[in-house]
């Protein structure tokens, strides 16, 4: 028998080296948000959640909920098949027309992921004597999407276009097609890229351009259209606009905006799209509704501009260190170490607050952090009671606690 570890034995160590030690110091991870809730209303309390990326408040809206209804009663619960052979729904072309016009593109693609939609799309386009630009920040599914290609795929430091620039400069000319990608609000740390500049470079050079709009979409621009609102450019420069579903809409699912050329070989060739079940028309129907709900009332994306905002600006002044967010919906709030993240979100829970520590996933390890997610619905009165508990907790841990966080604010 050749040596080697039993599966079992293989989990344990890998789940070690993935940071076992901080579930077994307490577990806030896969918390039932639901169940938290009904506790704290049945001891007549309240359970507000920054945890959730419902950033206009469309997840639980009425209307929503009513779409779905409808859409159950007359397609069912699934698509029961890839949309190609038998699982295409009337609710599927009506979302992905609504979903590139309001983003100002020619056509969409609706996948059962926005993971699979990064993932699929990059892996289906790139091959072998093609590059790959990609932000050092980019979120997992872009990497995956990397590494499942015979491309060249190079880092450039997060948001330096200077460095985007040097890369493009030493590789661009020995490469057939090439491919940069960057998001539109940064997931982790909640800042934007300079999409004017990159659009410079790209005439400069040459490229496709993606954006991963995934936390942008219904949060920047005056309407929520996204990067290219937000700095007033033509939306068609961007030649691969990727979105969800699951976050601004509430729902579950991913997309892909693009000329209607692209989008017509994608349905018949995308691997991620063919291969896979159409999106469940249940959710079609309500992220349609969210959408129309989003179009009609710009308002909200201006509310939740000015909590975003309010909430940036508090916690800079209690000495938080929130590091470089723009202020739009995704507000890390960065600790020292692990113990004291850990500390802070348990601190939070406490105070009525459901905000989870995010270490080692997707974040360097000296930097965990709280991530907060702004909603046009949260109320004023509890984004000043999170930050004044995140700040009591920073005192009560002692001087050194309060000092470590300024320092780090400070850089
Ligand atoms: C930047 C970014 N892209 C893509 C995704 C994947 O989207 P989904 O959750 O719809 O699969 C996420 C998920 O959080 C994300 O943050």
């Amino acid at each position: 028998m050749k040596p080697g570890e039993s599966l079992a034995e293989h989990a344990e160590r890998r789940k070690r080296l993935a940071g076992k030690y901080i579930l077994d110091r307490g577990n806030p991870w896969f918390v039932e948000v639901d169940q938290l809730k009904f506790e704290a209303a049945k001891r007549g309390r309240s359970l507000v959640s920054f945890a959730n990326y419902d950033y206009l408040g469309l997840a639980e809206h009425a209307s929503v909920k009513m779409a779905a209804i409808a859409a159950v009663r007359t397609s069912g619960v699934g698509a029961q098949g890839s949309r190609l052979v038998g699982g295409e729904r009337r609710a599927h072309g009506a979302l992905e027309r609504g979903l590139a016009k309001f983003l100002g593109h020619e056509a969409c693609l609706t996948l059962v992921s926005g993971y699979l939609a990064n993932q699929s799309v990059i892996s289906h386009l790139m091959a072998h004597n093609d590059l790959i630009i990609y932000d050092q920040f980019s979120h997992n599914s872009i990497r995956a999407g990397n590494a499942a290609t015979k491309a060249t795929a190079i880092a450039f430091r997060h948001n330096d276009l200077a460095d985007l620039r040097a890369a493009l400069e030493q590789n661009r000319a020995n490469s057939r097609n090439c491919l940069v990608v960057v998001e539109g609000l940064y997931s982790m740390d909640g800042d934007i890229p300079d999409l004017p500049e990159i659009l410079r470079l790209k005439a400069e050079f040459n490229f496709w351009l993606l954006v991963d709009e995934a936390h942008s979409f219904g949060v920047l621009g005056g309407s929520g259209r996204g990067l290219s609102e937000h700095f007033g450019t033509d939306p068609r420069e961007i030649d691969l606009l990727i979105g969800t579903l699951s976050k601004t809409l509430g729902a579950c699912g991913g997309f892909v905006c693009a000329s209607e050329g692209v989008v017509e070989w994608l349905k018949y060739t995308l691997s991620g799209f063919v291969y896979s079940v159409g999106l469940s028309p249940v959710i079609a129907a309500s992220a349609l509704a969210a959408l129309e709900i989003l179009e009609a009332e710009p308002q909200r994306v201006a509310r939740l501009r000015e909590n975003s905002n309010f909430f940036t600006r508090l916690a800079r002044e209690a000495g938080l260190n929130v590091g470089v967010a723009e202020g739009a919906a995704v507000i890390p709030v960065i600790f020292p170490d692990l113990e004291s993240v850990m500390g802070a979100s348990e601190a939070l829970l406490s105070a009525g607050y459901y905000a989870p520590p995010i270490a080692h996933v997707g974040v360097p390890k000296n930097a965990p952090r709280i991530r907060f997610f702004i909603s046009c619905e949260h109320e004023k009165r509890d984004i000043v009671k999170v930050v004044q508990a995140l700040q009591d907790f920073i005192q009560a841990g002692g001087e050194s606690s309060a000092e470590k966080v300024k320092l780090i604010a400070a850089q």
